[in-house]
């Protein structure tokens, strides 16, 4: 079921199989040097087999940046379900995934992803114990949206400090995109710490729960990016830095979760020139890994080792900032060197 392909950038790269259920999928495993590739599996109808394998690749090499970014002992590794999840997924297909994903012995731990429940991981556990992410047994690490906030909020306390002096965020305003599981946690923390919340998602009722619980201004969806705010925190989708809403950004900074927030690398350059001060987002968002990398790891006393990592993540953060403004360059490239003198080392 697992036929392995050739690859020159990645150590192992699998096409999965399994005629009986209907899987046809992908794994791959960018990186290793670190400790065991972890990264999640995500189920998408992709319009062809080069297509799923062209997002496999790439999303593979991007958890062994943000895995090494977070200080984190394990590579980058990913796995792709080609189908409508709505439509074609079934126990077989998630347990053959889970028998595929277990005769590599554990150099690939898999989670959640798009198209992904916990009750998916549930099934796929049957068939190995390489899944993290889950919400019961020993170790179980949950929810990590929680912990994936208070990385951003550390974030965003750091590029505070470099951009006016101080990492206090009390009486700055916060332009939030999206409220879902990040989002809102971010607000929760962000109000409690002081800061002025503008919010939109195209969930009309989130927005009205966030008014309500945290005074929140509404914004339009559309107008989120221009809010006049200190901060935009994009926690929606990828994709929203780019060549139209760049000159309409009026923030000071851009610190969120959401993954490839830039539409493309040149976008960083784009945002350096107007002096908004990007935090690259694979560095903000590795709370979420951290809090699964506790149950991989098997950390039997989580909360402290959590805490040690989220301290260690926003002092990574700090060094590339410091870097960055030395060199007078963008974070992004300067986040991405100084991962890769990680990655490679020595090797390149
Ligand atoms: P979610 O699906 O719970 O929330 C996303 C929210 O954004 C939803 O409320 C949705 O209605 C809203 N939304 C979608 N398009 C929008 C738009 N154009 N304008 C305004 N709102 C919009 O997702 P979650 O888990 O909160 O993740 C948010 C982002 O952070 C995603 O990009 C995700 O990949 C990334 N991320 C999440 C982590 C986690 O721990 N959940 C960890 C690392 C990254």
């Amino acid at each position: 079921m697992l036929t392995r392909l050739a690859s020159d950038t990645h150590e192992e790269v699998y096409r999965v199989e399994d005629r009986d259920s209907g899987l046809t999928g992908f794994i791959a495993l960018h990186s290793t040097r670190l400790g065991p590739a972890a990264g999640g599996l995500r189920m998408r109808p992709y319009p062809d087999e080069a297509a799923a394998l062209e997002d496999v690749l790439n999303l593979a090499r991007g958890m062994s940046y943000k895995n090494a970014a977070a200080g984190l002992p394990l590579g980058g590794g990913k796995a792709v379900i080609m189908g409508d999840a709505a439509r074609d997924k079934t126990p077989e297909l998630l347990r053959a995934m889970g028998r595929a994903i277990d005769a590599l012995g554990g150099r690939y731990w898999t989670a959640e992803d798009m198209g992904m429940s916990p009750a998916d991981m549930a099934e796929i556990a049957r068939e190995t114990r390489y899944v993290a992410g889950r919400e019961s047994g020993a170790h179980a690490s949950g929810d990590p949206s929680p912990v994936t906030a208070r990385g951003v909020l550390g974030a965003m306390r750091a590029g505070a400090a470099r951009l006016w002096g101080g990492d206090d965020l009390a009486g700055r305003s916060v332009a939030v995109q999206g409220l879902g599981h990040v989002g809102w946690h971010l607000c929760r923390l962000l109000a409690e710490g002081g800061a002025e919340l503008l919010v939109a998602d195209m969930d009309a009722e989130r927005v009205a729960a966030a008014v309500q619980a945290f005074g929140a201004r509404e914004i339009p969806p559309a107008a989120i990016h221009a809010a006049q705010a200190d901060v935009f925190a994009p926690c929606a989708i990828g994709g929203v830095l780019n060549h139209r809403t760049i000159p309409e950004i009026r923030a000071a900074m851009v610190c969120g979760a959401a993954n490839n927030q830039l539409a493309t690398p040149g976008d960083a350059d784009r945002l350096h020139r107007r002096g908004i001060l990007y935090l690259p987002d694979y560095v903000a968002n590795g709370g979420g890994i951290i809090n699964v990398a506790a149950e991989i790891l098997c950390i039997a006393d989580r909360g402290p080792w959590v805490e040690e990592r989220l301290a260690a993540m926003r002092a990574m953060m700090e060094r590339l900032l410091a870097r960055a403004a030395q060199e007078g360059a963008s974070p992004a490239p300067v986040a991405d060197r100084m991962v890769e003198e990680v990655l490679f080392g020595d090797a390149r």
